[in-house]
């Protein structure tokens, strides 16, 4: 299984989104699933912020682009490639101010391409196009947003991640949200922490197992 695996906090060795998305790539292999991954850190490789040439490029038809705007769009079509070559998405995030981190909103501004994660047909609706992918967002929150907590109506990050990528084809992604992790006492961090391990855990055993579906029924097609 390929794996598109995107961590995006600003913290390294302290970072417990960081933390969970490598032991949710380990209780895979755990599962036996031959895992390859292709690792992206948008701390570190920023995708570009749109920039007016960009916005102008990104509508024009394929063939009427000039080779500058080809340049332009060069980057954000290498992001696209790779999301088409994965057969999974792991997508790593701190909560910061309610919604996502700047770093993963470029992301979503670099891979949100029409003609080619979306595409129009000729009535007019929108088709995404990465729907073939298994996708899981892990994200870590200092408070807790869980139904009747106080902060449970601020949770701007799952319902813009649904919109974005549902846009794109993706419309049954996984979440596991880790809460509260900071803005409470430690018994609480710590129970919040072992609830995302058994969460993660259980979705490593269903991807496996959807793992040896399909790659069983591909042998059986190719035998
Ligand atoms: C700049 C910044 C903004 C934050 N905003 C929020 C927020 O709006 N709501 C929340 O619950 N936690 C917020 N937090 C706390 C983090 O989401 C939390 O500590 C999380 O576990 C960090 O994940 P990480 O360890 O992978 O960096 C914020 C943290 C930072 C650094």
């Amino acid at each position: 299984m390929k794996i598109f695996h995107v961590d995006s906090s600003a913290k390294r060795e302290r970072s417990n989104s960081r933390t969970l998305s490598r032991q949710f790539i380990d209780n895979l292999r755990s599962e036996g699933v031959d895992v390859e991954v292709d690792y992206l850190d948008v701390t570190a490789d920023t995708p570009a912020h749109v920039t007016e040439a960009f916005a102008i490029a990104t509508y024009r038809e394929a063939e009427e682009r000039t080779d500058e705007m080809r340049a332009t769009l060069a980057a954000s079509d290498a992001l696209c490639k790779r999301l088409f070559e994965a057969d999974a998405f792991v997508f790593a995030m701190p909560m910061y101010n309610w919604s996502m981190p700047s770093a993963f909103k470029a992301f979503i501004d670099n891979i949100t391409r029409a003609g080619i994660t979306y595409k129009t047909t000729e009535d007019g609706r929108i088709v995404g196009q990465l729907s073939r992918q298994k996708v899981l967002f892990i994200t870590t929150r200092g408070a807790d947003l869980r139904p009747g907590n106080v902060f449970s109506s601020m949770d701007a990050l799952t319902p813009a991640l649904k919109a974005a990528f549902g846009f794109i084809g993706v419309d049954d992604p996984t979440f596991v949200d880790a809460q509260p992790l900071q803005f409470s006492d430690q018994e609480a961090r710590v129970e919040a922490l072992k609830r995302a391990q058994a969460d993660l855990a259980a979705v490593a055993s269903e991807w496996a197992a959807w793992e040896r579906e399909r790659t069983g029924s591909e042998q059986l097609e190719t035998a």
